[in-house]
């Protein structure tokens, strides 16, 4: 059959979606609001400016009553609007409508490798934000994912800063075409639990400058974010948020940030020291909101001389501005009124959900199922019907609802199929009762499945015909304030894929889990394996779209999947997570698939790496300027998405650089038989290295070798790229 040239490139380029063009360059603080900022600032007492910098109520900040300016209204992200607490607790304000929509969590949204689709769940959660009178959504949350064992991974993008920073700038943008400010989170190197509130992560300026600060730039001058949230920890040497080097130096003067400072929730330790390095509001977790740095005390040290007004003046206008930015200076303005709990949502979060999961087996075609074939079908696993809105510490979403793998199950392989569902295991944790204060879901010693449990299991899997394995982690496993001890499936789980896989060999296995998990036993003993995340409300029904092939497969893999965690540099070079005070990024740039690449060694897993129900073959690559192309051609008989990655290694450099590291990637979807020129262009931030001498980010001039592919380590295409 001729292949149709001219039509199918028209239709290729139309569905294409680009990692790079940013759109809405209009500023979200315009220079045009600063008379009206300048003038309200005028009119303020030293109070009522202190008043705007510091909380009144856990998720507020006061406005200037007297000016019938209201106060400003924040809210968790990044799972969706938090349900509301009280003013002056953390405990359930009691609302009957706080109901929210629970979104797919940041590894499964940075899973879509498609800024499109993540703008789009971004704009959805600042219309819910705005829908419950909320100003700054506090989400998203970028850090690097440095070790699979951070509790808070799920919340997080990616190991990779090149994947992180066009994903960040999506969402933010989305967020605040809606009338909502985004806080983007938590400024820097917030990349572990343990020990945050005092820890002191020691970085190089290098490491610092191409690893753990480039998203946060690029959520600064291309997101043109509206807030940055303080961390909680040290930063070589100096807490986050009185650290006048990042605060001052690099995000307000270097990247020209304009808004807002914000602390992390009780991260401020100084009244003069924070102001002067550049916070401007302090965010707490106690009641008592007079006493914090930024409000009495502040006052006082400015009456004392200690501290120059002009420093509190620059605090509130600049917090003024972002309220300029959100109409709150002006009651003519009318701010969007957004949308909770709607249908749009539940459709935009099912899309994206089903975008994110990731298929990372499928021997002798497993998958996608066919109903018609399938009489019986056992479904193992509590995290079939096991919910993730909420668990563990931190934000969660009362959810209006949540589908289980289970319903998405029953409802998509319809009543012909009998479905037998069996837990096979149960979570156990050692934290106690209501009186137990620690915040570590921690797991026991024996991790041995309940034997009634897994018998009941082995019997429900002998004789279906197909068992579905659902798996993972839970929402306490994955937690804020406690990192793993390990990345073992935990319950128990190896020994029961095991077993079932002894019964019934037609095994899917399904993990839901947020960071890295120890897949060997699992990719062993299962005929597939698909990834699919804490992935919001409609979980279940996204899942199985995939599985049942109504949704072809398009996820990859944000991080690598190690086979042990001293495959991955932090803790190959026993740097995680540091003694009680201080943590060393001995490992620097090699975070990730780059030290798995550096000491050649095999991941379960890769970077970068999902299959789909189709095939592609990639062709022709060529430089054009600054920008890869390369024809991408559906070969198989699916209509499907494929993820073109180019990566970049610079041999003559004089630097200790990365064997290779993404430099650019872009989603394309093909129908079956078609092709399309995908073009990829590759920013110089993600060439640029840290120059010791300029303390500045550049180019080396010289040739770069790019490796062209559809995973980190399958990369069958190479171009020379000279470097001026
Ligand atoms: C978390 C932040 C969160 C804040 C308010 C802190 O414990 O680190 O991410 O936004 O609480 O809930």
């Amino acid at each position: 059959m001729p292949f149709r040239l001219p039509a199918i490139p028209i239709l290729a380029l139309a569905l294409t979606v680009s990692s790079h063009v940013l759109a809405d360059p209009a500023p979200f603080l315009p220079p045009s609001n600063e008379a009206k900022v300048e003038a309200v600032l005028a009119q303020l007492t030293l109070e009522e400016k202190v008043a705007l910098l510091h909380g009144s109520a856990l998720f507020y900040s006061a406005g200037v009553p007297r000016l019938g300016i209201e106060e400003m209204a924040y809210t968790d992200g990044p799972l969706g609007v938090r349900e509301e607490v009280s003013r002056d607790s953390w405990a359930a304000a009691g609302w009957t409508n706080d109901e929210a929509t629970y979104f797919p969590s940041g590894t499964a949204l940075a899973a879509t490798w498609n800024p499109e689709r993540v703008r789009e769940c971004g704009a959805a959660m600042g219309r819910e934000a705005r829908a419950r009178g909320k100003d700054i959504l506090l989400a998203p949350a970028i850090n690097v994912i440095r070790s699979p064992l951070c509790g808070r991974n799920y919340e997080y993008f990616s190991e990779e800063p090149a994947l992180i920073a066009p994903l960040a700038t999506a969402f933010i943008q989305g967020v605040q075409s809606t009338g909502v400010a985004s806080c983007v989170k938590h400024f820097a190197v917030n990349n572990q639990e343990t020990n945050r509130g005092t820890i002191d992560a020691q970085v190089s300026q290098r490491a610092l400058r191409e690893v753990y600060l480039r998203a946060f730039e690029a959520a600064v001058r291309d997101g043109q974010v509206a807030a940055v949230m303080g961390a909680y920890n040290h930063v070589n040497g100096l807490y986050a948020c009185e650290n006048p080097q990042l605060l001052n130096d690099i995000l307000k003067e270097e990247w020209g940030f304009r808004g807002i400072v914000v602390s992390d929730w009780a991260a401020t330790h100084s009244t003069v020291a924070s102001a002067r390095a550049g916070l401007d509001v302090e965010m707490g977790t106690v009641a008592d909101f007079d006493a914090y740095f930024f409000a009495q005390p502040l006052i006082d040290a400015v009456k004392a001389g200690e501290l120059e007004e002009s420093v509190v003046d620059e605090m509130a206008r600049r917090v003024l501005r972002v309220m300029a930015a959100l109409g709150k200076l002006d009651s003519t303005t009318t701010r969007p009124q957004g949308e909770i709990n709607t249908p749009r949502h539940s459709q935009i979060i099912r899309e994206a959900a089903s975008e994110a999961i990731v298929l990372l087996q499928n021997q002798g075609g497993q998958l996608p199922l066919d109903p018609a074939k399938l009489k019986t079908v056992a479904v193992i696993g509590d995290n079939a019907i096991c919910p993730h809105a909420q668990g563990g510490f931190g934000a969660s979403v009362k959810a209006a609802y949540e589908v289980t793998p289970l319903e998405g199950l029953r409802a998509a392989l319809g009543p012909d199929v009998e479905i037998r569902h069996a837990r096979g295991y149960q979570p156990q944790y050692l934290r106690g009762g209501p009186n137990d204060t620690r915040n570590v879901w921690e797991l026991p010693v024996d991790q041995t499945p309940d034997p009634e449990l897994f018998a009941e299991a082995l019997e429900a899997a002998k004789g279906a015909d197909l068992v579905i394995f659902i798996g993972g982690d839970d929402r306490n496993v994955e937690s804020e304030a406690a990192d793993r001890r390990t990345i073992a499936l935990p319950f128990g789980q190896d020994a029961l894929v095991s077993a079932l896989a002894e019964v019934n060999p037609n095994l899917v296995t399904v993990v839901i889990a947020g960071a890295a998990v120890d897949l060997r036993t699992v990719r062993d003993r299962s005929a597939a394996v698909v990834w699919g995340w804490f992935n919001g409300a409609e979980s279940g029904n996204a899942l199985a779209d995939v599985l049942c092939g109504k949704v072809n497969p398009s996820g990859k893999l944000p991080f690598t999947l190690p086979a042990t965690l001293d495959q991955l540099g932090a803790h190959a070079v026993d740097a995680f997570p540091g003694n009680d005070e201080i943590v060393r990024y001995e490992e620097e740039l090699f975070v990730g698939y780059r030290w798995l690449d550096a000491h050649a060694l095999t991941p379960t897993f890769p970077f970068g790496f999902g299959l789909s129900y189709t095939t592609f073959t990639l062709s022709a690559p060529r430089l054009e300027g600054n920008h890869v192309r390369v024809t991408l051609r559906n070969t198989g008989e699916r209509a499907g998405a494929e993820t073109v990655q180019v990566y970049a290694s610079f041999p003559g450099s004089t630097l200790d650089r990365p064997v290779r590291q993404l430099v650019g990637f872009r989603k394309v979807f093909l129908e079956a038989g078609t092709s399309a020129e995908v073009d990829i262009p590759l920013p110089d931030r993600n060439l640029a290295s840290y120059d010791k001498e300029s303390g500045q980010l550049v180019v080396q001039p010289g040739e770069y070798t790019l490796a062209i592919g559809t995973s980190s380590r399958s990369l069958p295409l190479q171009l020379v790229y000279q470097r001026h």
